[in-house]
């Protein structure tokens, strides 16, 4: 199997080159630690986020396997990498070979942990490709032209926008900011404007419904702040979309500066062709509006936001000069 695969902080997507999407899950296990210190898969991706909300946990533990992007324990990587890759592979066993995206943030250490895990997890010969440029190939961009391209990848964990031309990476800002706190800052609204104490899980969804409903009354269920009961709330989608915009204003505000180290050519190509914006959380009411007024430039959303990083990657594994130019190992 030749698979692009993109372990993000919030969703894992495994693309395979010829049959496409295999797995596009959330990032999270759930582990059963015995007393030899062992620790068991039992659940992974959906199965263990449905799980997370309903089992008691008390001899199970959700773990996820990256935080911010970057992975923070090698064995677990690994565990959850071959978890995944049984998923995605259940009918096929044949050798894997993958190219993984990472962050332009992240460092050579990092990425070597990356790259070791997934070497133990079975993937040969396993190559690091910056998400950027995996998603930019995802959408039809070709990273080797001489004309110079601006990405932009809200995810869960971390924004990033990343400058490229002719096989290397120009400039590139991160800030550990995205769709995560974006849930959080939901759920603190909640609190605080309508005493309503609801989960992450709750306020993600909100969020996600306001950012494809316009201006319309949405309701939520939670708990009352008071009385601890269940009850209903009524929220305007603006409200959701107040809640968030200091979250998007900062994110705008980091990237944006990646045009101070651009020379005016690149901003020309960039103007002409607009740059491309993709990652889940690039889909929060108004933040292509304010990442247009902040860059200056015109932005263009990708037609696949969550899996082009996985597609753009599997496409890679075939493309050596590409690799060549941009693969990290
Ligand atoms: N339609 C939507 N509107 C707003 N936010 C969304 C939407 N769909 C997904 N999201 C948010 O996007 C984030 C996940 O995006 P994505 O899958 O690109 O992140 P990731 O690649 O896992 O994380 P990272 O790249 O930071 O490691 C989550 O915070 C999710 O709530
Ligand atoms: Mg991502």
């Amino acid at each position: 199997m030749d698979l692009g695969i993109d372990l993000g902080t919030a969703n894992t997507v495994v693309s395979d080159y010829r049959r496409g999407i295999l797995f596009d899950q959330p990032s999270v296990m759930v582990v059963r630690r015995s007393g030899s210190r062992r620790e068991r898969v039992l659940a992974v991706g959906q199965d263990a986020a449905d799980l997370l909300g309903r089992a008691p946990m008390s001899q199970f533990a959700a773990v996820r396997p990256l935080e911010d992007g970057v992975v923070t324990d090698l064995e677990t990587t690994r565990l959850y990498l071959r978890a995944v890759l049984r998923e995605a592979g259940r009918r096929v066993m044949s050798p894997v070979r993958a190219v993984i995206g990472v962050p332009a943030g992240s460092s050579p250490l990092e990425h070597r942990a990356l790259l070791e895990a997934a070497a133990e997890a079975g993937i040969r010969p396993v190559t690091a490709l910056d998400e950027s440029i995996a998603g930019a190939v995802g959408c039809g961009l070709d990273p080797l032209e001489r004309r110079v391209h601006l990405v932009v990848d809200v995810g869960g964990g971390t924004a990033e926008a990343v400058a490229f031309c002719f096989g290397g990476i120009l400039t590139h800002r991160t800030i550990k900011l995205a769709g995560d706190e974006m849930t959080v800052a939901v759920l603190r609204y909640l609190r605080v404007e309508h005493q309503l104490h609801v989960g992450e899980l709750e306020a993600e969804a909100l969020k996600i419904r306001a950012a494809s409903n316009g201006h319309g009354p949405l309701v939520v269920q939670g708990r009352d702040a008071a009385t601890g009961r269940a009850r209903l709330a009524t929220v305007q989608s603006a409200e959701v979309a107040e809640a968030v915009r200091p979250i998007s204003e900062e994110i705008v505000r980091t990237l944006a500066a990646c045009l101070d180290d651009l020379p005016p050519q690149a901003i020309a190509d960039v103007l002409a062709e607009g740059v491309l914006v993709f990652g889940g959380a690039s889909r929060i009411h108004g933040l292509a509006e304010d990442l247009e007024r902040g860059l200056g430039l015109p932005v263009k959303l990708a037609e696949q936001p969550l899996t082009c990083v996985a597609d753009g990657a599997a496409r890679a594994l075939r493309n050596h000069r590409l690799l060549a130019a941009y693969g990290r190992r």
